[in-house]
């Protein structure tokens, strides 16, 4: 990976629970951390406003989202940090783009259409609760990838589409303007488990069945207690690879846990013992980030810092593509 520019943002919409952690935080701390060329990650606060209209929710969540990466181990000395919001030339290339993409690219992109439907079966007009700013959602998330020149952008399954509109739009510009961005890939973790939540569906903040990243432990013990589980009895063998609870164990526990819980399942242990086991990995993983958690939260100054530097540095990059950008289109300064 020499040389790449790997980039990435996370909407700041909601607490950061386990399946997050799991299925992106995780696997984009892996990649920042392989990467030999520049690492970007960003919060999509302005992708955030188009779900979250309150003012102090927005801003908690933004610092949120910052504090739990830098807990969970993003070197900000080695991965560029940055709040959207601060760099305005996205918002600059967002308009410039905008007046390069077709509506009906934005009319098939598929949250705009999973709204639609929806609206459609509740007999509501189709464009019922859309907002501008989520219709035209992927223009800015093409705007916040192309004006680094992004090669890699991790996301999950549901933004491959978003990552290929960028794509479109880039070429869309190159053919009109001559060669100017390049067009970036998605990486997407095949692997990556979708984590079941209290209830046995995917863990969404959507279905209400989180168990959040940096509760105090005792409310991490309690959520722990509530996942659904069947009536097998206590002493029953049980099949660790279809439990939930053993599948979040393996999340977090050593190889020798893991075969020793295994083994307990397979001999018959009780749910309460399970899941007083899972408490226990959890808990001692978490331990620390949520020191640090809570530590920068009670600072929002410090990350300030870091989010303004990380800014200084992002639009280093962009000041220059943005003013490329504007000479091909014909607006020279
Ligand atoms: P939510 O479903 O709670 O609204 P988001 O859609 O904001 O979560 O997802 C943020 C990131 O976390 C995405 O990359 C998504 O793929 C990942 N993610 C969310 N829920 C899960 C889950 N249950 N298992 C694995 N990955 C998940
Ligand atoms: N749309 C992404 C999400 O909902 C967040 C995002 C915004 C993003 N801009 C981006 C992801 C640029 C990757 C690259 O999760």
């Amino acid at each position: 990976m020499s040389n790449e520019i790997v980039l990435t943002g996370i909407k700041p919409t909601g607490k950061v629970h386990l399946g997050n952690y799991i299925g992106a935080i995780k696997p984009a701390l892996q990649i920042a951390g392989a990467s030999n060329g520049t690492a970007l990650y960003f919060i999509a606060d302005y992708h955030g406003l188009t779900f979250i209209q309150n003012r102090d929710e927005l801003g908690n969540l933004s610092y949120g989202i910052a504090a739990t990466w830098l807990a969970l181990g993003l070197d900000p000395g080695r991965v560029v940090l940055y709040r959207q919001s601060d760099v305005p030339e996205i918002f600059e290339l967002n308009w410039i783009l905008s007046c390069l993409t077709p509506k009906g690219l934005m009319n098939r992109a598929h949250a705009y259409k999973a709204i639609q439907d929806q609206n459609e079966q509740l007999g509501l007009d189709a464009d019922t609760g859309v907002n501008m700013g989520l219709f035209t959602y992927p223009i800015l998330m093409a705007a916040d990838i192309l004006l680094f020149q992004s090669d890699k952008v991790p996301v999950g399954k549901d933004q491959i589409q978003h990552v290929e509109i960028a794509r479109d739009i880039a070429e869309r510009f190159n053919r009109n303007y001559g060669d100017t961005f390049k067009l970036p890939d998605y990486i997407v973790g095949e692997n990556t488990a979708v984590i079941p939540g209290l209830d046995g569906r995917k863990m969404s903040k959507s279905y209400n069945n989180t168990i959040p990243l940096f509760e105090p432990a005792d409310t991490l013990k309690k959520l722990i207690r509530k996942i659904k589980t069947d009536s097998t009895l206590p002493h029953e063998p049980k099949d660790p690879d279809t439990s939930n609870i053993f599948l979040l164990y393996k999340e977090f526990a050593t190889p020798a846990q893991i075969q020793d819980l295994r083994n307990r399942y397979l001999s018959g242990i009780s749910w309460g013992e399970a899941k007083q086991e899972l408490f226990q990995a959890v808990n001692a993983f978490l331990e620390e980030p949520r020191k640090k958690y809570n530590d920068l939260m009670a600072a929002p100054e410090q990350i300030d810092q870091i989010l303004h530097e990380g800014a200084r540095k992002a639009r280093a990059i962009a000041v220059p593509l943005l003013a490329k950008v504007k000479s091909k289109i014909g607006l020279e300064n």
